[in-house]
């Protein structure tokens, strides 16, 4: 049955069938699977369209790497431009990997050094191996609701059932049970918990990893407070901290959103907007860690990859980084984000609805409750109901939200003030039917 009528998607439906025939669940990333089906042929700007010619007014941003708009001409220009050069010739490196590098290091205030891979999952998994590999450490902590990707050591916690708050809650089956025993989970925003976790643990953590805001919950903003006190600790127990800025980094700032906190992690992994929707992640930090990796002679944790580097990507992220470094790409995506925020809170409080407007920079999240939000469990208290029903709704209306409580959205430097409003004017007419 089409739960949009207003969207017809006899197409779409087709292609899941086939496509179901061949890739497991017919998507090739669990999160793709919707209730819905989707398939896409058009792509440009903030907008995006499915094989039915409906088009959408997109904030879903392919979970966030689309911040210059969809089929940027600049990148992709890059992008088609290093296909003329070398392709991939497997030793030594080119000129565009050294560049790439450089600015990292130019731009990232914690960047010494910097490697590039081609996902996120890649970064963390390598940052994960060089903090134990230096340290000579086994344990992990990492903060409940936060995720770092596909691999056994941190897919842990994540948007956990209220049940399993305060358990290990693995996010796979065939996870090693080592790698379970070895990540522990600490409230966020709670620096009594980390201390606690630290001395039931004396010199075994090897690394503490950060998501920089949690963003895979919506956006609840670390408190600096809470950072600061991460850094002691890290600093007095010799604990590697990492800051996964695979969704913050160059989202929020060349910088990341560390240069917004001012405290410096050892160790900085990206991905997702530094190549604006092409492959390319970095693990980027202090030379004397960086140089232990096995790229650097004497270095004795292995690293290896035969896409790392790749020039399709790294052509991409130069060509992304050209397009932020004026600055002006981040004063329009703010102020948007602002504009939204603001408004979708001022039209819910005007309805009488109960919802927090959370967001930060570029990025929103309307969650349906009230109260603050600190940390995940706070957030067992929004009303998933509503949150998916609004954005489906959205959707109805055309405009491409999520259909998944808690999710973010994004604003990229495509979407105009006119979307915005656009936006906004239909939260109302959706908001309005929820009251
Ligand atoms: C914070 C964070 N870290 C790591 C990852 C993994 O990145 P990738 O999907 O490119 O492997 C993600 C993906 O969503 C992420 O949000």
């Amino acid at each position: 049955m089409n739960a949009h009528p207003k969207m017809p998607n006899s197409h779409s439906q087709a292609l899941a069938k086939r496509a179901g025939q061949v890739i497991p669940g017919g998507v090739n990333s669990a999160t793709r699977r919707l209730a819905r089906p989707y398939s896409w042929d058009w792509a440009e700007g903030a907008y995006i369209r499915d094989v039915d010619g409906n088009t959408y007014l997109d904030y879903h941003a392919a979970f966030g790497p689309i911040l210059l708009g969809h089929n940027h001409p600049g990148v992709n220009a890059a992008v088609a431009e290093a296909l003329h050069g070398v392709d991939m010739v497997g030793v030594g490196v080119t000129e565009a990997e050294i560049r790439l590098a450089e600015k990292v290091v130019e731009h990232v205030p914690s960047a010494e050094m910097a490697l590039t891979f081609s996902s996120g999952s890649e970064a963390t998994y390598m940052a994960v191996r060089l903090a134990r590999g230096v340290t000579g450490r086994s344990k992990l902590i990492k903060f409940q609701g936060t995720f770092h990707g596909w691999h056994d050591y941190l897919l842990m916690n994540i948007i956990s059932s209220p049940e399993k708050i305060g358990q290990k809650d693995p996010g796979s089956a065939g996870q090693l049970q080592d790698a379970i025993d070895n990540t522990i989970v600490v409230r966020f925003n709670d620096l009594d918990a980390v201390e606690a976790a630290i001395a039931a643990h004396p010199g075994e953590i090897a690394a503490i990893f950060l998501e920089a805001i949690p963003h895979n919950i919506g956006c609840v903003l670390p408190r600096q407070d809470f950072v600061e006190g991460l850094r002691r600790l890290c600093d007095e127990h010799g604990i590697v901290l990492v800051f996964d800025e695979v969704i913050t980094g160059f989202r929020h700032g060349l910088g990341g959103y560390q240069a917004k906190l001012g405290v410096k992690p050892d160790l900085t992994t990206m991905a997702k907007a530094i190549a604006n929707g092409y492959p390319c992640a970095v693990v980027a930090g202090r030379r004397d860690l960086m140089m232990q990796f096995s790229t650097a002679p004497g270095g004795k944790v292995f690293v290896g990859g035969t896409y790392n580097g790749h020039p399709v990507g790294t052509a991409a992220a130069l060509a992304t980084i050209a397009a932020l470094e004026d600055g002006s790409v981040y004063e329009r995506t703010f102020r948007l984000g602002e504009r939204m925020r603001t408004g979708l809170q001022e039209i819910a409080d005007r309805l009488g609805i109960a919802m927090i407007s959370a967001g930060y920079g570029s990025v929103f999240t309307p969650y349906f409750m009230d109260g603050t939000v600190e940390r995940y469990e706070d957030l067992l208290r929004n009303d998933t109901a509503r949150d998916v029903g609004f954005r489906s709704a959205m959707i109805e209306h055309g405009i491409f939200m999520l259909p998944l409580a808690i999710k973010r959205n994004h604003i990229s430097a495509a979407h105009s003030e006119a979307d915005v409003e656009r936006t906004l004017d239909v939260a109302e007419t959706v908001l309005k039917t929820m009251r």
